[in-house]
């Protein structure tokens, strides 16, 4: 069975109440329910939710040590920390990046993201289905 972690930044608490026009009327319980739903037995799913760096440093260091996926939504972090990247490099782990929102269609300091260079892969835009998205990509990811 894969092992998938999904990790979820600042302020993703927030969801179903958070500017609902740029992020959508989903609670992050709602997005963590679906994608249970969709994972069924394909994956074991861990779900996480931080407003602190550290802890999501140490999930990243965790699932990585443990070569679990990691679907990450570091939300603010993206764009500012270095501690989140070093943590997906010095551990491994293979992250998808994702964002509900379009980052790249937003304001100019979300155009960066210091993640992406060692992620897999990044998945921008399509809500909560940016999360199915990514569970997709890692269980086919581990099948080539
Ligand atoms: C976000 C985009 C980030 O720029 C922002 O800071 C968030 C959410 C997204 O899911 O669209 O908190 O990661």
């Amino acid at each position: 069975m894969h092992r998938i972690v999904v990790l979820n930044g600042p302020n993703l608490n927030l969801l179903g109440t958070r500017e609902p026009g740029i992020y959508g009327a989903l609670s992050l319980s709602d997005i963590e329910r679906r994608l249970r739903e969709r994972a069924a037995s394909r994956a074991d799913l861990a779900f996480h939710q931080s407003n602190h760096e550290g802890d999501l440093v140490g999930w990243i260091q965790e699932a990585g040590l443990a070569g679990a996926g990691v679907i990450l939504n570091a939300g603010a972090y993206t764009h500012t920390s270095v501690a989140l990247r070093d943590a997906i490099s010095g551990s491994g782990a293979a992250v998808i990046e994702v964002h509900l929102s379009n980052v790249h269609a937003r304001e100019d300091f979300r155009h960066r993201s210091l993640i992406a260079p060692v992620a897999r892969g990044v998945i921008a835009g399509f809500g909560a289905m940016s999360y199915d998205l990514a569970l997709e990509a890692l269980l086919e990811g581990d099948r080539a």
